[in-house]
């Protein structure tokens, strides 16, 4: 034993590293489970009792050398290889990695909300998992609407039970926790993931995204709506945009509109991007419906407002003429990288 000790301790102190491996192959001779040293070990609790003390100190002693040489060529390792330049140039520049780029519906999102910030409105989320009267009921929608039904709504709970938890089918479920917990006048915008039973084509999908829009005060009316909704218009695609509004129904306004924005690839001659007609629509909006004040405790009386909704990929769409709308979710990267540029 005692000239193992020896000629192992000799190899410690001679022991040099060429790369960086070979400190770990020594430390996996001299102190790994099958190592040298732990084998001196296992040997040591057979010797006679005589020999213990001398035998324990030399292997104590032993086995911390080799741990301060390890330690000791870890340390001073990197700096004794790249002096030699012979295993790897320190120097030479690192390999980039490729950068991640925005998803289209983000870039588009940051950038309606940061329209309306400008105008001063503030920003608001909801839950996405949703009871039956922020969605349906406070929104004056009757008890038996369409949208209600199993082959429009995902419902958590059993539908019939009263009011059933379910993944909300749009934004304007926002508005009400806004108009239930914000102090008046109230000015926000509410951008979210919404989800409807719809089969998955070009053109619809079961989840998408939505910004719900929120303006209530003392004397708002359909003029300072549609002032906003062309401001935002001429933001969102350019300065000579025009709007025009079309009457429509939304059982929570009164009332209600739908807006059609110039085309922006053709000005209004008629392409097949707003095939023909010159316009494309973007939203949904109107006066607050009275009863959807009153359901959130906003005396109708005396305060009024408007409130609009727009699906965000539709948005993106029409700006990047993006065809079909499963582009958005498949993250193919080689639709995603085209949009690296706009980081
Ligand atoms: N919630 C409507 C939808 O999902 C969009 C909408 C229309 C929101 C009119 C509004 C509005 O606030 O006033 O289609």
């Amino acid at each position: 034993m005692k000239e193992k000790i020896e000629e192992i301790l000799a190899e410690i102190e001679n022991f040099k590293a060429a790369k960086a491996s070979d400190i770990e192959d020594a430390r996996v001779k001299w102190l790994g489970k099958k190592g040298e040293i732990t084998a001196l070990f296992d040997e040591f609790r057979t010797i006679a009792p005589e020999s213990k003390r001398e035998f324990g100190q030399k292997l104590n002693l032993l086995k911390k050398a080799a741990t301060d040489k390890i330690e000791q060529l870890k340390a001073s390792g990197l700096d004794a290889i790249a002096s030699k330049g012979a295993a790897f140039d320190l120097t030479k520049p690192g390999d980039a990695l490729p950068l991640g780029s925005r998803h289209p519906v983000s870039i588009v999102r940051e950038e309606i909300v940061e329209i309306f910030r400008k105008f001063g409105y503030d920003v608001a989320e909801g839950p996405e998992v949703e009871d039956d009267y922020h969605v349906f009921e406070a929104l004056n929608f009757p008890p038996d609407h369409p949208a209600r039904e199993m082959q429009d709504t995902f419902f958590v709970t059993d539908k019939d039970q009263s009011n059933p938890i379910l993944l909300r089918t749009h934004t304007s479920s926002v508005q009400v926790r806004c108009m239930e917990n914000m102090k008046l006048p109230i000015r926000v915008i509410c951008p979210g993931r919404v989800f409807r039973n719809e089969a998955i084509s070009a053109r619809a999908h079961c989840i998408f995204h939505q910004v719900e829009g929120l303006y209530v005060d003392e004397g708002v009316t359909f003029a300072d709506m549609k002032q906003a909704i062309l401001l935002f218009a001429r933001e969102m695609f350019g300065p000579d945009t025009q709007i025009r509004m079309r009457p429509s129904y939304f059982p929570f306004t009164e009332p209600s509109a739908e807006v059609d924005v110039s085309c922006n690839i053709c000005h209004g001659k008629g392409c097949n991007i707003c095939k023909g007609t010159g316009w494309l629509e973007i939203l949904g909006c109107g006066m607050v419906d009275p009863n959807v004040l009153k359901a959130s405790g906003i005396d109708p009386q005396k305060y009024s407002g408007f409130a609009f909704g727009m699906g965000i990929e539709r948005i993106a769409m029409l700006k990047w003429q993006v065809k079909d709308l499963r582009n958005y979710f498949e993250n193919d990267l080689r639709f995603l990288k085209e949009f690296e540029t706009n980081i």
